[in-house]
This record gives C-alpha cells, sequence and structure tokens, in this order.
C-alpha cells in the first residue's frame, strides 16, 4: 500500500473521500472489470464501486438478489488488479451480512481479501450494529440508504422514497445512525431532491447520490447506463455516450473484411 499510484496522482482511500465533504464534489461510478476499471480509472473518478448491480447489468439477472460472494470476489479481484487511484468500494450482496454479525464480518474480509478497500451495505437502523461491528474490526464501510434494491420486495417494488412525512423522518434518522456508526459516506438513491439535501446537510460524512437531486455532497451511476449498454436505463441516470452503435459498426466492418479477404492485411501475420 502506497500514498502514490500511476499517473503521479494521490491513492485515495475512505478518510480521502470523507475529508472531501463541503470541498469538493465526489464522482463515484461502477466498474466490474479490469478493463472499464483502468478507463474510469484514468478519466480521474474518485472512487470506483463494484456494485451488486453487476448481477443485472454484467450477469443479466432480473434483480440484484442473486448475486453471491463468489461473483463480488470475482468481480472485486479484477478491478483491484488495476491497481486505480480511486476508492475501491464493494456492495456486500444480499444475504451476506444480514444472517449474523459474525458472517458479516467474515464476508466483509473476504471482500477485502480480493481488493476491496471499503464495502457498502443496503440499509439503517436495522443493521446498525452489524455496520458497527464491520467498522470496529478495521473496515471502511460505505452506508446506503433510500431506494435499496435487495429490500425492493419488502419496500413494495423500484420506487423513490420519501414521499410521506414518516418516510422522510425514518430516512434522516437513519442517515444520523449511520454517521454515528462511522461510515465514511452515504449512498442516497431515489429519493426526493429536499429529502437528500435535508440528510446531507444534517450528517458530519458526505453523501454520495444517485437519483436524489443535486444538493448531495458527490454523485453515482452505473457505468453501462453512462455508455448506453444497459437494457433498462433509470429515468434518473444519464447516457453520455451509444457505445453499442459504436461496437456494432466496428463489428460489422471486421466481418465484411474477413468475408472479403482484407483482414488479416500484412502486418498482422508478417
Ligand atoms: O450496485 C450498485 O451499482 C449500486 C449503485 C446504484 C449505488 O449500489
Amino acid at each position: 500500500m502506497s500514498n502514490t499510484c500511476h499517473s503521479g496522482r494521490k491513492k485515495i482511500y475512505a478518510r480521502t473521500i470523507l475529508s472531501m465533504k463541503g470541498e469538493k464534489k465526489i464522482v463515484m461510478v461502477t466498474a466490474y472489470d479490469y478493463p472499464i476499471a483502468r478507463i474510469v480509472d484514468e478519466a480521474g473518478v474518485d472512487a470506483i464501486l463494484v456494485g451488486d448491480s453487476l448481477g443485472m447489468v454484467v450477469l443479466g439477472y432480473d434483480s440484484t438478489l442473486h448475486v453471491t460472494m463468489n461473483d463480488m470476489m470475482r468481480h472485486v479481484s479484477a478491478v483491484s488488479r488495476t491497481r486505480p487511484c480511486a476508492l475501491i468500494t464493494a456492495d456486500m450482496p444480499f444475504m451476506s451480512y444480514e444472517p449474523s454479525t459474525k458472517d458479516a464480518i467474515f464476508n466483509a474480509g473476504r471482500l477485502v481479501k480480493s481488493g476491496a478497500e471499503a464495502v457498502k451495505l443496503e440499509g439503517g437502523s436495522e443493521i446498525i450494529d452489524i455496520i458497527k461491528a464491520i467498522v470496529s474490526s478495521g473496515i471502511p464501510v460505505m452506508g446506503h440508504i433510500g431506494m435499496t434494491p435487495q429490500k425492493a420486495n419488502r419496500l413494495g417494488g423500484y420506487r423513490r422514497m420519501g414521499k410521506t412525512e414518516s418516510e422522510k423522518r425514518m430516512l434522516l434518522e437513519d442517515a444520523k445512525l449511520l454517521d454515528e456508526a462511522g461510515v465514511f459516506s452515504i449512498v442516497i438513491e431515489f429519493t426526493k431532491a429536499d429529502v437528500a439535501k435535508k440528510i446531507t446537510e444534517s450528517i458530519t460524512v458526505p453523501t454520495i447520490c444517485i437519483g436524489a437531486g443535486p444538493y448531495c455532497d458527490g454523485q453515482v451511476l452505473v457505468i453501462h447506463d453512462i455508455l448506453g449498454l444497459s437494457s433498462f436505463v433509470p429515468p434518473f441516470a444519464k447516457t453520455y455516450v451509444n457505445l453499442p452503435e459504436i461496437i456494432k459498426e466496428a463489428v460489422e466492418q471486421y466481418s465484411k473484411e474477413v468475408r472479403n479477404g482484407v483482414f488479416p492485411e500484412p502486418q498482422h501475420y508478417k
């Protein structure tokens, strides 16, 4: 472990992210493999999230509930082999932390041994003791509240949270508990913007939002949404490039050249 990484940038740790609150907007993006992790790190993001969204955007499942510890460890190690300057945070998949504090510490440790520098857990008051235990074991924890996809069955599907006064109160309460429990940041997903604003102003750690408006300390997006690779892009995400079109054109050109004998050319075999 060293404080410098490639391109002369400083290595970003969980405490770096913590210190960015109120100073500089935090940029986080997901990545699940070596080539994309290398590119997003070279683009200068602050944090890479190996999210359990990989279940949907990479593995083709209809939810994140199917993602296993083995899936997460394989993808975390691929990302970590790029030795990025950005902080690598790994999602703890569904049922890797809920059964017991012992399971949670054990599985958080397996993600760190695979190359994660922090872990993210979905939930608030119901998992506070688990979060405290992981933090006490020396592993930085990122919280995740609002629309928490691992709990979509209980929440009644994928819906914007914080519409009612009681939901607003509960989200603020959860954020404060997470702050006190020692998380270094909190993802707020798919809430009303005023809810995320109130939370951001009420806690000491940075908020990193997705679909929760502009008042947070940072933003996170799923890389497949940015690149136009997702089969479904949520309305709060922004697609910056139509990568499927570019890939299709390249492969069509390659196919044409193979079929009419243009590829390979002498420089490819001499
Ligand atoms: O799994 C994921 O990609 C996430 C983000 C949507 C925050 O948790």
